[in-house]
C-alpha cells in the first residue's frame, strides 16, 4: 500500500517568499500570540469533555517509506465530534458570548463555566450564531451554541452529504441548505446575519471580519501545543505536513510551532487537493487567489476556493512550500493506515485528515522531491490527521470496511 500512495503524482511549489530561520516576527504575533494561545488552553482545558487526544508513532510506516520518524496527532476524538475542529468554532462562540455578556454587564472574567451553570441564561439564549460549513466546522459551532444554551443556524453547500447535515441537526441547530459551492454559502450565511441581527462565527476571514476566525485559530493552537508537548523527550520533527483548506489550521500550527520553537522550527509544507488549491495557487501568485468552479474533492473539509486573508498573513512567509495531490492518493493514504504497516495501530481517517500525510509520502518516493523538501532517512515528521470517520458512509465506500471495524482490529484504541 505504502508502494500504491507513492505511484501518485503530487505538484509542488517551493514558495520563494518563506523566511526560513527567521524569528517569529511581529507581523505574525500580531495575528496569534503567547497570550491568546495560553487564554484559549486554559480555557479549554476546564470544558467538559476535553483530553489530549492522542500522538500515534508510526514506526512501522516511517522504516517502510524511508523516514526516521513519523508521528500523527489523531484528532478523530475531539470533544466527541470527530475532529480538530471542535477546537476553533466552538471557542469562538465562548469568546462571542463572553463579549456579549461584558457588553452587557460589565463582567469581563466570564468563563464557560459560568455560562453552562445558566448564569447568564437571559442574554445567552437571545444570542443567535451562524455560520457556512463543509460539516466539521458548523458541528463545532453547533455544538458550542447548544453547550453554552444560544441559538444556531448553520448553512451548508449543495454537496455535503446528508449525514453531516444529520449531524449539525442533531445538536439542535437549524440547518439551511444553499446552492452552489463553499464559497457561495459563506456569502449567504453572511447575507441572513445582516438581515437577521445574528452573529457570524466564520472560520474565514474578509474584509473587515478577522476577530472571530483569529479566535477560531487560536483555538486550534491547542492541539498543536499538545503535540509539541507529547512528543519523546528531546526529538523534534524536521518537517510538517499539513493539509490545507482556507489555511486556518495550517496557520494555527505554523505560528505556534514557530513561536515556541523559533529559529529551529522544522519545514512547513502545506497540501491541498488538486481541485481546490486556493493556498498552492496563491503561493504561485504571490497574493490570495480564488479558484473557482465546484471544488470537487471527496476531501470535504479542503473543497475552499478561497484562502483566509488571516491564515494567509501567516503562511505567505512561514510555509516552506505548497502542494497538491489527488484525491486518489488521500483514499490510497486513508486505506493505508486502516491496514497499517507490520507494528503499527489502525488509524480512522477521514478524507480530510489525510493529504498531509499522503503529500510526504508521495514526495519522499520520488529523489528529485526529496531533495528540494530535504527529505531523507533521518526525516522526522509530524502530521495532524485532522478528522476521524466524520462522515461514516463515506468512509466505508472509500475503505470498504467501516471505522468500527478498523477501530476492533486496533484493540478499541484507534
Ligand atoms: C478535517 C479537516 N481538516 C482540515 C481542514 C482545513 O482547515 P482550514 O480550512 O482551516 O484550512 C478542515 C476544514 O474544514 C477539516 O474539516
Amino acid at each position: 500500500m505504502t508502494r500504491a500512495l507513492a505511484s501518485h503524482g503530487i505538484d509542488v511549489f517551493t514558495n520563494p517568499r518563506a523566511v526560513g530561520a527567521a524569528p517569529f516576527g511581529a507581523q505574525q504575533a500580531a495575528i496569534l500570540d503567547r497570550q491568546g494561545h495560553a487564554q484559549a488552553m486554559a480555557e479549554m482545558a476546564a470544558w467538559p469533555g476535553y483530553a489530549e487526544t492522542p500522538l500515534v508513532s508510526l514506526d512501522g510506516l516511517a522504516a517502510r517509506a524511508g523516514f526516521d520518524r513519523i508521528w500523527y496527532k489523531d484528532e478523530g476524538g475531539r470533544f466527541g465530534l470527530g475532529s480538530f475542529k471542535a477546537l476553533g468554532g466552538a471557542y469562538a462562540v465562548f469568546r462571542l458570548l463572553a463579549k456579549a455578556i461584558a457588553e452587557r454587564t460589565g463582567a469581563t472574567d466570564v468563563t464557560a463555566a459560568d455560562i453552562v451553570s445558566g448564569r447568564y441564561r437571559d442574554i445567552v439564549s437571545g444570542i443567535t450564531v451562524t455560520c457556512a460549513t463543509d460539516g466539521n466546522h458548523g458541528r463545532s459551532v453547533a455544538w458550542g451554541a447548544n453547550l453554552f444554551g444560544s441559538r444556531c443556524v448553520i448553512y451548508i453547500h449543495a454537496t455535503v452529504s446528508q449525514s453531516r447535515q444529520e449531524a449539525i441537526a442533531a445538536l439542535g441547530a437549524e440547518v439551511v441548505r444553499t446552492p452552489g459551492n463553499y464559497d457561495d454559502s459563506v456569502r449567504v450565511a453572511a447575507a441572513d446575519a445582516e438581515t437577521h441581527s445574528r452573529f457570524v462565527v466564520s472560520d474565514t476571514s474578509y474584509d473587515g471580519y478577522m476577530d472571530v476566525p483569529r479566535d477560531v485559530m487560536q483555538g486550534y493552537t491547542v492541539m498543536a501545543a499538545e503535540a509539541l508537548e507529547q512528543l519523546p523527550e528531546g526529538e523534534r520533527p524536521t518537517h510538517i505536513f499539513v493539509q490545507g483548506g482556507v489555511g486556518g489550521l495550517a496557520a494555527a500550527i505554523c505560528a505556534h510551532v514557530w513561536d515556541q520553537w523559533g529559529t529551529a522550527r522544522p519545514r512547513f509544507v502545506i497540501v491541498e487537493p488538486d481541485q481546490a488549491d486556493c493556498l498552492y495557487q496563491s503561493a504561485r501568485n504571490g497574493g490570495p487567489t480564488v479558484v473557482t468552479g465546484a471544488l470537487d474533492t471527496i476531501m470535504a473539509g479542503l473543497a475552499c476556493g478561497e484562502v483566509s486573508p488571516l491564515a494567509w498573513d501567516i503562511l505567505d512567509a512561514g510555509a516552506d512550500a505548497f502542494a497538491t495531490i489527488s484525491d486518489a492518493a488521500a483514499a490510497d493514504c486513508m486505506r493505508l493506515l486502516a491496514s497499517p504497516a507490520k507494528g503499527d495501530t489502525p488509524i480512522v481517517a477521514g478524507e480530510s485528515a489525510v493529504a498531509g500525510l499522503a503529500g510526504a509520502l508521495i514526495a519522499r518516493g520520488s529523489d528529485t522531491l526529496s531533495k528540494e523538501l530535504n527529505l531523507d532517512g533521518n526525516s522526522r515528521l509530524l502530521v495532524f490527521g485532522s478528522e476521524g470517520a466524520t462522515d461514516p458512509a463515506m468512509y466505508e465506500k472509500i475503505v470498504g470496511r467501516s471505522a468500527d471495524a478498523v477501530r476492533s482490529k486496533a484493540g478499541g484504541s484507534a
